[in-house]
């Protein structure tokens, strides 16, 4: 069984899709895993790490080919399938929403996708759910650079020159991300408010020494899932945060819907009631953006208000996200493995939805 880590090729991706740990336990569990050279550089692991882990590098996962595997951390592109010599798996966030041509394209030429965002939501998948493990990195990293573009402290200081007040933090969404950026902030000593549509995160909210505001809230779906709201009650959540907003430094908002635009928390009018220098950062503006105005990877200036929309947070915590990462996928694939053999079980409980393609079926998930 042979086993590809690539180099990611997407500009700002600085994760990798394996770390020594699943190295070992992947040469453990049968593989012969190689690594093309350079994979690691950018979450702190040299090629030698990964080669004393058992793996060998490459200049090219091409110098290895054909594969039976690629672990890749975004999309994958045609160069990963050519490694595969026609058959095959190439697993990753494949982001199988905005690419069903290019992965039906591959089921064509024999290989199986696999996207980690198809991952189920259950206890039974927790170690494999790299969509949690990627917002916890992200829901940290973004009240870290909000820290640091707000021109103020965080937490309250009493000194000789006078007490400066502590930082008011507002959070919009409260799923992975919006916790860990409410434990962040907090730890930085900020005033945390925060809010979620579903009002079981209340108490979530709460027991982390944040203040949940009161808006509307509506049961979420079978799945587990925030439902879209309608234009009513969108407009009512606008109208009733728009206070919260008038009075935050920071606002982080992280607020998303699977398969579907980000709801629009903040509108321009409640931007521009804040106050100057301000910070708010959109985690949803690569999906349409929780605030008016926000675009992906652009900082815009709405009446000296700061709106960011990074979208390679989790990548700016490069080494520990890709440990979280590498620690997904090893799980995935030991659920693949029976008796040293590649055996893909399509009715496997956590594996199975996350097929997106295969070459019998065509399509699945
Ligand atoms: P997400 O990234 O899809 O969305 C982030 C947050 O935005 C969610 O909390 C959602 O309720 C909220 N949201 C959506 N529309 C909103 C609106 N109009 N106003 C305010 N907030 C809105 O969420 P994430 O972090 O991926 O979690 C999704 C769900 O999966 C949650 O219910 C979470 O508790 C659950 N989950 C369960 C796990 C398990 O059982 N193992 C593991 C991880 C998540």
């Amino acid at each position: 069984m042979k086993l590809g880590i690539r180099k990611e090729t997407i500009s700002g991706e600085a994760r990798v899709a394996a770390a020594p740990a699943s190295v070992s336990s992947l040469v453990e569990l049968g593989f012969d895993v190689t690594v093309e050279s350079g994979a690691g550089t950018l979450s702190g692991i040299t090629d030698q790490d990964f080669e004393e882990a058992g793996a060998h590098i490459v200049a090219s996962l091409q110098d290895a080919a054909p594969l039976d595997i690629v672990c890749t951390v975004g999309p994958a592109d045609s160069a990963d399938i050519d490694t595969l010599g026609g058959g095959g798996i190439v697993i990753g966030l494949l982001d199988p929403t905005n690419h069903e041509d290019e992965l039906a394209g591959y089921a064509r030429r024999g290989v199986t996708t696999i996207a980690m965002e198809k991952v189920p939501r259950s206890t039974l998948a927790q170690s494999m759910d790299a969509l949690s493990s990627q917002a916890t990195a992200a829901g940290y990293a973004a009240v870290l650079l909000g820290a640091t573009e707000m021109p103020k402290f965080m937490p309250m200081l009493v000194t000789a020159a006078g007490t400066v007040p502590p930082a008011r933090i507002l959070i919009l969404g409260v799923g992975v991300a919006g916790l860990q950026a409410i434990a962040t902030a907090r730890r930085l000593g900020g005033i945390v408010s925060a809010y979620d549509i579903r009002p079981e995160t209340r108490e979530q909210v709460e027991s982390l020494g944040a203040k949940f505001i009161e808006a509307p809230t509506q049961k979420m779906d079978e799945g587990g899932y925030a439902k879209e709201v309608d234009a009513e009650t969108a407009a009512k959540q606008r109208e009733v945060l728009a206070s919260a907003v008038a009075d935050s430094d920071l606002i982080i908002t992280t607020a998303q819907i699977p398969g579907r635009p980000a709801p629009r928390l903040i509108d321009r009018s409640a931007v521009e009631g804040m106050r100057t220098g301000s910070v708010i950062i959109d985690m949803a503006a690569a999906s349409g953006g929780n605030v008016e105005g926000s675009k992906p990877d652009e900082e815009v200036n709405i009446s000296g208000v700061r709106v960011l929309g990074p979208t390679d947070l989790a990548a700016r915590v490069a080494a520990d996200a890709s440990r979280m990462y590498a620690r997904n996928q090893l799980e995935m694939i030991k659920r693949m493995v029976v008796d040293g053999e590649l055996a893909l079980d399509p009715d496997d409980a956590v594996v199975g939805p996350a097929i997106t393609h295969s070459p019998e079926s065509g399509e699945t998930a």
